[in-house]
């Protein structure tokens, strides 16, 4: 039996110690920096994770909660911190919020991250939606996963991340005045920063932006029959793009500090979205 069995048995659990009174569409999971999103949500209740047993998260930036409410009438549900494969952590841990969220009733998952820009017409500060992704982690989710009739494991990725939800944010992009683009982001394992080598490597491959997240909760997630959008938020160029050393308190710096004008991008995208 795959630990994914026991993963949706446990968020089945879990949400239904929570005796949810409303169904939430939406569920954003917040990356590095985008942590000020739950500021913007209407009647807010907050769950942390270790009250339902989830371990604290162990990176600055990633605050541990779930946190239910309203984005423009909308009931949402935010995950503000998640786990990653760098960190030592489980697919049980790092899907697990994922599993909570399908099953409180979202349809449509927004994943968030702070990514470093390899396309040299990026800058520090855009917006990048993804149109794909390349798995350069050699890790996947549904690895040993019982294939069932509702849910197959050969899940196919020709478009995994969903085109109406890419165009709604690009014109909540283009409404705000964000510097914005379609691209392709490589998830590698980290913890350590890349090498200008590897860089230079991924560009040809055909990434726009590396970062060590997303992909597998995006894997996951269309395993669930989730829609899906990515958005990464470009907080640094990537190693050997400009002549600088990469630290994380600088990707934080940088995404902190346009934390409110995305939230009212994520805010104006539900608008559009629902
Ligand atoms: N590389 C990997 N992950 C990242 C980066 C980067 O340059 N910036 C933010 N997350």
């Amino acid at each position: 039996m795959g630990e994914n069995y026991f993963l949706e048995k446990r968020a089945k659990e879990v949400v239904e110690g929570l005796g949810l009174k409303r169904k939430p569409k939406f569920g954003f999971t917040l990356g590095s920096g985008w942590g000020n999103v739950v500021h913007m949500l209407k009647n807010a209740t907050v769950l942390s994770y270790s009250s339902i047993g989830l371990p604290a998260c162990g990176v600055a930036g990633h605050a541990g909660n779930f946190v239910f409410g309203e984005l423009h009438g909308v009931e949402v549900v935010v995950q503000q911190g998640r786990y990653h494969l760098y960190e030592g952590k489980q697919f049980s841990q790092i899907l697990l919020p994922v599993a909570i969220m399908k099953e409180c009733g979202i349809d449509a998952l927004v994943l968030t991250n702070a990514a470093g820009g390899i396309n040299q017409s990026y800058a520090v500060g855009d917006l990048m939606f993804l149109s794909d992704h390349i798995n350069l982690t050699g890790r996947n989710p549904l690895i040993g996963v019982e294939p069932t009739k509702d849910h197959p494991v050969f899940v196919d990725m020709t478009q995994i991340y969903d085109r109406e939800m890419a165009e709604n944010l690009c014109d909540a992009a283009e409404d705000m005045g964000i510097s914005h683009h379609r691209g392709v982001y490589m998830q590698v394992l980290g913890p350590s920063f890349e090498t200008p080598a590897e860089i230079r490597a991924f560009r040809s491959m055909g990434a726009d932006a590396v970062g060590m997240s997303t992909v597998m909760e995006a894997i996951y997630a269309r395993y669930l029959g989730l829609r899906v959008a990515g958005i990464s938020c470009i907080t640094n160029m990537a190693a050997g793009i400009k002549d600088q050393k990469l630290r994380h308190e600088d990707v934080l710096k940088e995404s902190n500090a346009r934390g409110k004008k995305f939230s009212e991008f994520l805010d104006r995208f539900v608008c559009m979205d629902k």
